[in-house]
């Protein structure tokens, strides 16, 4: 069969974790979607348009990637588009037993799906789009963080120039 492989996230923002972890993904599979979750009961920084969009434009040199956003269940998302395989990143152990949890509740919900973990370079293992969002909040320089892009729309958002 052929492997479709989802990367679904909150990417609020897209950091330079997360693009590590598609460079990664992006040698192993030729059909890698990324799945904005549009979740109405967390509130985000950014919109799922603006997400999408920061992401469009700091993906476009990767040719394995399509985006889109998803809502509902991750399962009922990947059954609908055909996907058998689930990305996501593991930083550090703090990771784990939520990553697990989630792992062994979407395999209960769909037996078709697999997770493939993976582990971003050592320089990110700490970094979260929390974090950014956090330093950018208190004017941080998060230009070792995210992409040049990504850093403007943040000073947009805090109304902030560096
Ligand atoms: O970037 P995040 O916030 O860690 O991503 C979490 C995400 C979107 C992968 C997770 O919350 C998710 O799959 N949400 C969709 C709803 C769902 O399927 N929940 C059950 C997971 S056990």
């Amino acid at each position: 069969m052929k492997t479709k492989a989802i990367y679904p996230g909150s990417f609020d923002p897209i950091t330079f974790g997360h693009l590590d972890l598609l460079k990664r993904s992006c040698k192993i599979f030729e059909d890698l979607t990324i799945a904005v979750v549009v979740n109405p009961h967390k509130k985000a920084l950014f919109s799922v348009e603006e997400r999408v969009a920061m992401i469009r434009k700091v993906t476009s040199s990767f040719s394995c990637i399509k985006i889109d956003k998803f809502d509902g269940l991750l399962v009922d998302y990947a059954r609908k588009i055909n996907a058998n395989v689930v990305i996501r990143g593991l930083r550090a152990i703090a990771d784990f037993e939520y990553e697990f949890q989630m792992a062994l509740v979407n395999r209960s919900l769909n037996s078709r799906l697999d997770m493939v973990y993976m582990m971003p370079s050592v320089e990110y293992t700490y970094l979260s789009s929390s974090i950014v969002r956090e330093l950018a909040s208190l004017q941080g320089d998060v230009s070792k963080f995210v992409p040049a892009y990504v850093e403007k729309k943040l000073r947009e958002k805090f109304k902030y120039a560096r």
